[in-house]
């Protein structure tokens, strides 16, 4: 309705992104969207701390699942290393939350934006604990480190 899409260009203008799209639960945005990115030919590579959603959506996707210790660079780039192989045209997709849920600590946002464009993978954050704390205008942590422009989708196939 006129309504809903309204919240959505107002959250896009708000976030600076292309579009915004709105979920009734933070559940329901794990579990919807990482299975709408991702299937059986591909690989979610998890930070160990993400929240139980974010596990449930990688679960659901029929992806392979890796994970890495709690902002574990090393261990991620290995991950990916593996993940994209000789796979030119399949999808890698790392999840994590920018300020965890658990710990209160903040996710190495920078870094992995540069592995994530170094392995030709694409980056789901979860900014669930930062929007509204963090970056200018309460924008969240990829905002409060620069890197908002980095949602560019490679779509791989
Ligand atoms: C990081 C994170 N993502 C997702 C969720 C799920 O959100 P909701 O409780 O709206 O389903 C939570 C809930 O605490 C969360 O902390």
């Amino acid at each position: 309705m006129r309504p809903h899409q309204q919240l959505e260009e107002c959250l896009a203008a708000f976030k600076k992104t292309d579009a915004a799209l709105t979920f009734s639960s933070g559940y329901a945005t794990s579990v919807g969207v990482i299975p709408a990115l991702c299937g059986k030919d591909d690989v979610v590579i998890l930070d160990k701390l993400s929240h139980a959603s974010l596990i449930d959506g990688a679960k659901l996707s029929g992806a392979t699942l890796r994970v890495f210790p709690h902002n574990h660079l090393e261990k991620l780039e290995r991950l990916l290393a593996g993940a994209r192989g000789d796979h030119a045209s399949r999808r890698v997709l790392i999840v994590t939350e920018s300020i965890f849920s658990m710990d209160g600590d903040a996710a190495a946002l920078r870094e992995i934006v540069a592995l994530k464009e170094r392995y030709g993978a694409w980056l789901m954050l979860d900014e669930a604990h930062a929007v509204g704390v963090l970056g200018p205008q309460g924008r969240g942590l990829a905002a409060q480190c620069g890197v908002e422009g980095g949602w560019r989708f490679r779509w791989a196939r």
